[in-house]
């Protein structure tokens, strides 16, 4: 069964991407602290923990997640301090730890493979699993909240600038329209309902034709591009001279704005970019790892 239609098995956790690579720009043995933006299931960290002496502060807004890094850590207590906080509050994180300033900052953005595939988190569009789309289960707005409650051009737009769905409009006056008969609740509701708004032949072509529409409320129930710029920006200020701060994303979207975060930041003489290019994973790993296909690294030493 494909990872992406079926659960993670029981025991098992989200795949890190990009490890080596990871690990190659952020350790380099000399480091004392480094911030984890996005520490999920602590693949990343664990790796990181068992590479470098540092101590390792991770933040992230999935209980769920926090919950199962925590166990996966466990070798290595008294290194690490895991917390659930916004990337967007990473200063006050380190504060409250008493660390002004890290040796290297990751972020690895997006959705956890457990958040996509597990029908209770509504990340999936198979079957009747609830639109929920939440990674912090405790917040206000779910995707079926947003199909209910937005106008119509605010439909569009989220589609059209977060999913770059080509028929952002067709799509959205069909949930305005179908709402009034009917609230969309599950996956297979929305499904149906993306099938009859494009046409034949594009349901055929670019992968599931609900993949667009998804990613657009999945951000859009996140706000995970609100702030996204100043977030990596602060990453710059809060790290040592000669530290590091790395990016994986996972589309084009986050890439723009890691991208100009980090030509500004060299522009300023802050920092200068490791790769000009940003990298991408081996073939071997897009195999093994279908999901890291779309990944991206950018990595930035601070001056
Ligand atoms: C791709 S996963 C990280 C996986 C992790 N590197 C690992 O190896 O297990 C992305 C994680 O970022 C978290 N996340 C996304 N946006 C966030 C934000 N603004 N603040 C805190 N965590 C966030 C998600 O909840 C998810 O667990």
């Amino acid at each position: 069964m494909s990872l992406l239609s079926g659960q993670l098995p029981e025991g098992s956790f989200h795949v890190p991407v990009m490890v080596e690579e990871v690990l190659a720009k952020l350790v380099r043995g000399t480091e004392s602290a480094i911030l984890d933006c996005t520490v999920g299931e602590g693949g990343h960290a664990l790796r990181i923990l068992e590479r470098s002496k540092c101590f390792l502060v991770g933040i992230d807004k999935d209980d769920q997640a926090l919950e199962l890094a925590r166990k996966r850590l466990m070798p290595y207590v008294g290194r690490f301090f895991l917390t659930k906080a916004d990337f967007r509050d990473a200063r006050a994180v380190l504060a409250l730890v008493g660390i002004p300033r890290v040796d290297g900052v990751l972020f690895d953005l997006g959705v956890s493979l457990r958040q996509l595939t597990d029908p209770s988190r509504g990340f999936t569009y198979w079957g009747d699993a609830p639109l929920d789309m939440r990674m912090d289960k405790t917040g206000p707005v779910t995707a079926a909240d947003l199909l209910e409650t937005s106008g119509e051009e605010e439909l569009e737009r989220i589609l059209r600038e977060y999913g770059e769905e080509r028929y952002a409009r067709s799509i959205a006056h069909l949930i305005v329209t179908e709402r009034e008969r009917r609230p969309l609740r599950t996956a297979r509701d929305l499904v149906e309902l993306i099938y009859r708004a494009i046409p034949a032949r594009a349901r055929r072509m670019g992968g599931h034709p609900a993949r667009r529409t998804f990613q657009a409320l999945r951000i859009a129930v996140n706000r995970e591009l609100d702030g996204l710029d100043r977030a990596i920006e602060m990453a710059f200020y809060l790290t040592k001279p000669g530290g590091r701060v790395v990016v994986l994303s996972y589309h084009s979207l986050e890439d723009r704005v890691a991208k100009s975060v980090f030509r500004r930041m060299e522009a300023a003489r802050i920092a200068s970019i490791l790769e000009r290019k940003p990298l991408t994973p081996t073939k071997a790993e897009r195999e093994r790892n279908p999901r890291s296909r779309s990944a991206k690294l950018r990595a930035a030493a601070l001056i």
